[in-house]
Order: C-alpha cells, then sequence, then structure tokens
C-alpha cells in the first residue's frame, strides 16, 4: 500500500530528501512542511510547531522524515512516539549529541570515541585559567546549538580568551553559550560519514565532504555549507571499516545502553589525522547533512523510503546494502551575495530549467512570490547537484547549470572549486 509522507524542514537537504521519497513506488504523496519554493505540496507548519505538525500527520496518514537539528531538539520525535506516529528521526535525550557538545564529548569518553582531548567550563575565568596552562593549538566551543557558528579554531592563547569573552560574556550565541568546550585544535583532511540507524544496527551511507568556508580556497568565515561532492576519496575502504567500528557503532551500543536508542541519521564530521591517517571525531549530528544529502540522494540508486521504513520498524539488520551510482555526484551552493551576513531578499532567479537526468537544482532559501515566480529568500538560495562519471564531470555538469542561473545585479554568490579535491 502507498504511503504519504511529511518531510518536515525547508532547506536543500528536505528538498533532496523529499525528491528522493517521491521516486519509490511505495510512497504516494510526499509533504513538505514548510518546503521552500522548490517543492511542491507545501504546508504552511514550521519545523518548530510541533502540536502543528503531530496533528497534520495523524490526519493525512503520514510517515515523517525530520531534517532539522531544531525540530529534534523540541523533542519531535517522543511527540510523535506518543501519539502512535512513525517519524524517522531520534528522539531528544539522543538528539543531545549534536544539542549539547559537552555531552557530546562525554558520550564519546565513556563510549571510547576517538575525539580531540577536551575539557568543559561553565565559569568564564576558569576557561581562561585552563587555557594560559595549555601550550597547543586550542578549538573553542560554545555547547549549544549556534548554527554552525558557534566553533572559533584558534591560533593563540589570545584569541582563545576571546573566544571564551564572545561565547560566555558576550554571549553571542545566547544560550547556546552557557558552557563551553575547549578541546585541542587537530590537523588533517575533514569527511562527512552519515549512517542510517534503526537504534540496533546501522547502514552506512556514501561518504561526502562539505565546504564550509565562504570564499574559494576554504578562506573566509564559515557558514551553512557552501557545496559538497561524494564519495570523498580520503575515506578508502579501510578507513570507512575504522569509522563503522571505532564511531557508529560504539554510539549504538552506548545509546541503547542508555536506554535512549538511536534511531535515524546519525553524522559523524571527522578529522583524518594529517600525521597517522587516523580519525577523530571533530562534531556529530543526528541529521542529515546540509548540503552533503544533496549529493547522496543524487548517487543513492536504492529505495531511500524502503531503509526509511525498515529503520522506523528496527529492521535495518535485514536490509541489504545500499546500491551506489558510480562516479560522483557534486553540489554547488548558490547564495545570496553578502552571505552569511547581511543580503537582500525577493530577487526573482532567472535561468532555472531542466538541465537533464544528471542535474537537479535543489532549492533552499527559495519562495513563491504573488504572482508565483521563484525569488530568494535566505542566504543558501539553490544547491546545483550534478552527477558524472568522475569528479571531473560532475564539477563540469553542475558548473554548467551554475552558470546559466542568476538574480539580482549581480546578486548571486558562488565557489568555484567545490570538489576540487576530489581531482587529486
Ligand atoms: P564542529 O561544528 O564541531 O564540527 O566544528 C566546525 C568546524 O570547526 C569543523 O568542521 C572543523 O573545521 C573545525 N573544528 C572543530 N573542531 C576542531 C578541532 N578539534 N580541531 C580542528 N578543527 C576543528
Ligand atoms: N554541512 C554540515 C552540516 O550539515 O552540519
Amino acid at each position: 500500500m502507498a504511503q504519504n509522507v511529511l518531510v518536515i524542514g525547508s532547506g536543500g537537504r528536505e528538498h533532496a530528501l523529499g525528491w528522493k521519497l517521491a521516486q519509490s513506488p511505495r510512497v504516494k504523496k510526499v509533504y513538505f512542511a514548510p518546503g521552500n519554493g522548490g517543492t511542491s505540496e507545501n504546508v504552511d507548519i514550521k519545523q518548530n510547531e510541533i502540536d502543528k505538525l503531530v496533528a497534520f500527520a495523524k490526519k493525512t496518514d503520514c510517515l515523517s522524515v525530520v531534517g532539522p537539528e531544531e525540530s529534534l531538539s523540541l523533542g519531535i520525535a517522543d511527540a510523535f512516539a506518543k501519539e502512535g506516529l512513525r517519524l524517522f528521526g531520534p528522539i531528544k535525550q539522543a538528539a543531545m549529541l549534536e544539542t549539547s557538545k559537552v555531552f557530546a564529548k562525554e558520550f564519546m569518553k565513556k563510549a571510547g570515541i576517538p575525539t580531540a582531548e577536551f575539557a568543559a567550563f561553565s565559569d568564564a575565568q576558569k576557561a581562561k585559567d585552563y587555557i594560559i596552562r595549555q601550550d597547543k593549538p586550542l578549538v573553542v566551543k560554545a555547547d549549544g546549538l549556534a548554527a554552525g557558528k558557534g566553533v572559533i579554531v584558534c591560533d593563540s592563547a589570545q584569541q582563545a580568551i576571546e573566544a571564551v569573552e564572545k561565547i560566555m560574556v558576550a554571549k553571542e550565541f545566547g544560550a547556546a553559550g552557557g558552557r563551553v568546550v575547549i578541546e585541542e585544535r587537530l590537523s588533517g583532511e575533514e569527511a562527512s560519514f552519515i549512517a542510517m540507524c534503526d537504534g540496533k544496527t546501522l547502514i552506512p551511507l556514501a561518504s561526502s565532504q562539505d565546504h564550509k568556508r565562504v570564499f574559494d580556497g576554504d578562506k573566509g568565515p564559515n557558514t551553512g555549507g557552501m557545496g559538497a561532492y561524494s564519495p570523498a576519496p580520503v575515506v578508502d575502504s579501510k578507513l570507512h571499516e575504522k569509522i563503522v567500528r571505532r564511531v557508529m557503532e560504539p554510539v549504538l551500543r552506548e545509546m541503547k545502553a542508555r536506554g535512549t536508542p538511536f534511531a535515524g541519521f546519525l553524522y559523524a564530521g571527522i578529522m583524518v589525522d594529517e600525521k597517522t591517517g587516523e580519525p577523530y571525531v571533530l562534531e556529530f549530528n543526528t541529521r542529515m547533512g546540509d548540503p552533503e544529502c544533496q549529493p547522496i540522494m543524487m548517487r543513492m540508486k536504492s529505495d531511500l523510503y524502503e531503509y526509511i521504513d525498515a529503520a522506523i520498524d528496527g529492521r535495518l539488520a535485514s536490509a541489504p546494502p545500499i546500491q551506489w551510482r558510480e562516479g560522483t555526484a557534486a553540489c554547488v551552493v548558490m547564495a545570496s551575495r553578502g552571505y552569511p551576513g547581511s543580503y537582500k531578499k525577493g530577487e526573482p532567479i532567472e535561468g532555472l530549467g531542466d538541465f537533464g537526468p544528471d542535474t537537479m537544482v535543489f532549492h533552499a532559501g527559495t519562495t513563491r512570490d504573488a504572482q508565483g515566480r521563484v525569488v530568494t529568500n535566505g542566504g543558501r538560495v539553490l544547491g546545483v547537484t550534478a552527477a558524472g562519471k568522475d569528479a571531473k564531470h560532475a564539477i563540469e555538469n553542475a558548473y554548467s547549470a551554475v552558470r546559466k542561473i542568476r538574480w539580482g545585479e549581480n546578486g548571486h554568490y558562488y565557489r568555484t572549486d567545490i570538489a576540487r579535491r576530489a581531482l587529486r
């Protein structure tokens, strides 16, 4: 029997999840709450309106998939479970792996998961005293959710002290800065490793890498992600195995032991140490990555719905491995000029069209204006995603579509070096 699906969120990640789910013969209709200018069947409910989401899912008999961490942090999975509704995403207590960096670090220590050495503080003066006693480069992190901006990678003790001031005294990230984690700064190449989990078992997705800095060559401030590609060549089969055994499985075991089994997408941000080649966890997210989701969905040949359905029922142990399209997929984020700072909204987007079966324009910060035109509505506007038989072709395909799309007077901006690393 075909099933209605509700995708919660409004970004490129949600557009990609819904696009993929809609291809399943077992899916009847895909609703997006609230969705964006590229998604159809939008429902006017925000990702933090949990009671309304519950009511809608009940009324339309939907299986639900959660995109953003905000919904998870509000306990959406607990609320749906209480009503007997089927939803893919972790309960609030399991989502603490993402919502509290102190929780995540202590969890990793307990579970023996490799991560940078750290200390946690709720007192700014104690944090500063600690910094002065260290003789290695440090990273200062606000404990709570800060839209990817609460992490300050420091070059000197002075900078680390300023970071503590910013987070704990000036409260630049609000309540997220009540506590800080101060950790050793690691060096190496980063990769994103995401798996689907059902509380007991996990199935890894293809590896990926995102581009967090706004400018070419990884310069400029951090953003939500300026592009991504899959697979990440740095994750060879040996490293893949290590990440599964040393990171992902221990998370599932420890969560189960605590009585808060982890079901949902589990995302480990990995640093591959430049000297030893060993993987260390930089962070956990308890959801799909954005924009990593876009190239991963582009490469997924298996039916995503089948896996989500199995995961909700705790049947992943008997599911076959996911089939992936060979080659590479790359996603170039087209942003509003000025992002991650201030930028204009409401610019009509020109050049959106059909770029063929290997290219998909996933919408993020877009909406429809009164005339039904697609206009900009956010910092990250589009995720132009293309597949190719190798990285070179994927990059060419993606940028050839990107060059046809524009808005405003020079209103768009994108990095020109997405997936370049995969060419080596
Ligand atoms: P997080 O949100 O914790 O992943 O941090 C965001 C970014 O900060 C990461 O993608 C890394 O580029 C950087 N970062 C975080 N922790 C460390 C660390 N211990 N050493 C070096 N860079 C880090
Ligand atoms: N692309 C990083 C994230 O989704 O957090």
